[in-house]
């Protein structure tokens, strides 16, 4: 019981310690964690061919290139637009509520409340830009845009390599 108690006040510290160090919020924090966290991906147009090549100027303006699947269909939003239409806790508020896949929600959710903050001043400081994404669809409604399909496949027949004996 004891042990028990000490693991947990030591664990309870170990968590205060890490709140006491987490870095403040700002814009460069905010490049950072976005560059680590895989964000161009998906909000990017072009950016999983073209990577770090595309100037920062021309990021995150979302994609009209819709991930169909058992949500409906969802967008990459236009984060640049999004960032300079709302308030900081305003965002704060859209991040916990979360949404449909594949949007990296959960990763986005586990971030210090001063990370998310971060997130959103370097998405502010990059400006408005871009147009708005088309909004997300219902399952079964037709598909207007070029669209992803997120559906599992049964697996194709594997053959010997070719050359292989
Ligand atoms: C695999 C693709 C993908 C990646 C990677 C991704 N997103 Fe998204 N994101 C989406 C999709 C799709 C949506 C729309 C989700 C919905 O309709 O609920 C979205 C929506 C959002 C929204 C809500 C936009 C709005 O206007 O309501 C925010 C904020 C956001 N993403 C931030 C991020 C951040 C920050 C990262 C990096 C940690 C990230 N996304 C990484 C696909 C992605």
């Amino acid at each position: 019981m004891k042990r028990t108690l000490l693991a947990l006040s030591l664990g309870l510290l170990a968590v205060a310690g890490a709140r006491a160090d987490a870095p403040a919020p700002s814009v460069e924090r905010g490049r950072y964690l976005i560059a680590v966290a895989g964000c161009n991906d998906c909000h990017t147009p072009r950016f999983a061919q073209l990577g770090a090549a595309i100037p920062e100027s021309e990021r995150f303006t979302g994609m009209a290139v819709g991930f169909s699947g058992p949500w409906g269909v969802s967008y990459p939003g236009n984060l640049r637009l999004r960032a300079a239409a709302v308030g900081e806790d305003e965002w704060l508020a859209r991040v916990r509520a979360g949404g449909r896949p594949p949007m990296p929600w959960n990763a986005l959710q586990a971030m210090t409340e001063a990370d998310q903050r971060s997130v959103f001043r370097y998405l502010r400081a990059l400006g408005p830009a871009g147009a708005p994404t088309p909004a997300a669809l219902p399952p079964g409604a037709p598909i207007p845009t070029p669209h992803f399909v997120f559906v599992p496949q049964a697996p194709t027949a594997v053959g010997l390599a070719p050359g292989r004996p």
